[in-house]
């Protein structure tokens, strides 16, 4: 027995020998994953999981925050594409180029060559961009395709010259380095001008750099656009309008959007001195009185110091919230594209017999505002074969992946399109020579992931959509039902007409009347229908 327990201890004591190295070995292995790191590994996550793709999301980038800038700036935006193939096929050159305000020196390297590094990221504003990882991604992307560093032309006011830089990306740090800079001389007054060399494929069509140009230039009818393919076809597309969208407002967060963890992190931030103040100044829609209400429900002193509020009365304060009647947060801080504008978009890209739009009021979805518009363009050239085109956007971006996963092309296929007379079968888009647009806008927009491709599925959301939707499709149907009618009216007209002279000849023979008489009536019957059409 003894001896047995003597074994029993060598063994615990071996095991403890045993782990204690092992997690003294994985201990050594621990370490700091940067961000460019895992997204080096994970490109598929922000847009670049093919050479097409890569394509198409470099230029979005681009494209996206040159129109952001230009709309912060209140520049109407004149945007250059370029797309240029090298001397290895599998590497093309995307210039984008915009008239924007151009960026400050010292804050280039980090936009263009540090990942999550932004302006958009900290405030509720509607904008394309919103996480700060989009051109720098793009910029990353290149760099470890090809090895080539990105290049910057920036000018902020035409008194200064432009200043040129080549940037690389340290993946390790998640740091800019500067390859090269110089001043420079520039015709433009003010923008800026990207350069990035990445491996990728060209091809036109579906999810291609082309549609996607066609896609924002039906969003943004205020923009100019010029595009030189690698075949080196011009595209180029004045502006339809000359009205900017006004400028979108930035707000606070509503406090019905706000998490627990999210909650305290602002509770340790603010600068207010007492939690009712904190309430009131760092949430949309609290006023004094209701912030005093909320700390007497939460069971807290309205004077204590944000900085004390524990994590259990932080639980206490959320609920508190929730069971207090806010008002919603302000809608005007959401921009439309607008009925009228929608029209034009449509207009400069399709020939088509009928246009609609709508555009819904503001929402609220998790304390964030948002509104949804649609717009759609039937017959003429459009396609009389297939399905319908859905165009998706989120805050005027065009959506080109993941149409499945997202909450607007289910809605659009749940919509049944067979009462407003449109061919559909199950679990389809409808069918026939139409073209179909989605817009949703918000301050923050429920991507279901980083690379920005489908919007997830909330069900506030989803009811605008539907409801944006019916209204268009009711104002097709009148179109197309009253075209049936006209159309089955000529029908019976031209039959009609076809007896006329056989009616003359009849009434001649059976009343004996003169060639003359019989050419009159003939020509009063033809007459008699020939206005009906004018009605
Ligand atoms: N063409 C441009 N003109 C002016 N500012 C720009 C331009 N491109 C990028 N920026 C600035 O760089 C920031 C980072 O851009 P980006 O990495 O695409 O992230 P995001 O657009 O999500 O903020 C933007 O927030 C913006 O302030
Ligand atoms: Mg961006």
């Amino acid at each position: 027995m003894p001896q047995q327990l003597a074994a029993k201890k060598t063994s615990v004591e071996q095991l403890e020998i045993t782990t204690r190295d092992i997690a003294h070995e994985m201990g050594q292995k621990q370490r700091e994953i940067s961000v460019s790191e895992f997204f080096t590994k994970n490109r598929h996550l922000l847009g670049f999981d093919n050479p097409k793709k890569a394509l198409l999301t470099c230029v979005k980038e681009g494209v996206d925050n040159s129109l952001d800038a230009c709309e912060e700036a209140r520049i109407l935006p004149e945007i250059t594409v370029k797309v240029d193939p090298t001397e290895n096929e599998d590497r093309f050159r995307v210039t984008i180029e915009d008239n924007g305000p151009g960026i400050v020196r010292d804050q280039i390297p980090r936009i263009f060559a540090k990942l999550l590094y932004g302006s958009k990221f900290h405030r509720l504003k509607m904008a394309r961009g919103q996480q700060g990882i989009g051109i720098s991604a793009a910029g990353m992307y290149g760099q470890l395709t090809t090895g080539r560093p990105v290049s910057i032309t920036s000018r902020t006011k035409p008194s200064k010259p432009a200043y040129y830089c080549e940037l690389m990306m340290d993946t390790q740090k998640n740091e800019p380095v500067i390859v090269k800079e110089q001043e420079l001389e520039w015709d433009r007054p003010h923008g800026i001008k990207v350069v990035i060399e990445l491996e990728a494929k060209y091809q036109k069509g579906r999810q291609s750099v082309d549609e996607y140009l066609e896609q924002t230039a039906v969003a943004n009818p205020h923009a100019a656009f010029k595009y030189i393919n690698p075949e080196k076809e011009e595209l180029v597309l004045p502006g339809a309008s000359s009205e900017l969208p006004s400028e979108p407002k930035e707000i606070k967060p509503h406090p019905y959007g706000i998490e627990v963890g999210m909650l305290i992190h602002m509770l340790h931030d603010t600068r207010a001195r007492t939690l009712s103040s904190f309430l009131n100044t760092e949430f949309s829609r609290v006023s004094s009185r209701l912030a005093k209400e909320i700390c007497e429900k939460a069971g807290l002193p309205e004077n204590a110091r944000p900085q004390r509020v524990a994590r259990q009365e932080a639980d206490k304060l959320l609920k508190a919230i929730h069971s207090t009647k806010i008002m919603n947060p302000p809608t005007d801080c959401i921009v439309p594209i607008g009925e009228g504008l929608i029209l034009k978009g449509l207009e400069r890209q399709f020939k088509a017999d009928f246009y609609t739009a709508t555009t819904r009021t503001p929402s609220v979805y998790r304390g964030n505002p948002f509104l949804v518009e649609a717009g759609l363009a039937y017959g003429g050239e459009l396609p009389q074969e297939g399905l319908a085109r859905l165009f998706r956007f989120a805050n005027r971006v065009p959506l080109l992946y993941q149409q499945s996963a997202c909450i607007i092309t289910e809605s659009v296929i749940d919509n049944s399109w067979r009462n407003y007379g449109l061919p559909q079968s199950n679990g389809a888009l409808p069918g026939g020579p139409l073209v179909l647009m989605v817009h949703v806008a918000s301050v923050w927009v429920p991507f279901t992931s980083e690379s920005k491709e489908a919007i997830a599925h909330y069900p506030e959301i989803e009811k605008e959509i539907r409801l944006a939707l019916q209204e268009c499709g009711r104002k097709l149907s009148t179109f197309l039902s009253r075209r049936r009618r006209h159309e089955e009216s000529e029908k019976k007209k031209s039959y009609i007409k076809t007896y006329i002279p056989h009616i003359g000849i009849a009434l001649r023979e059976i009343l004996g009347l003169k060639e003359k008489e019989e050419q009159r009536i003939v020509e009063n019957l033809t007459e008699v229908l020939e206005k009906s059409r004018g009605g």
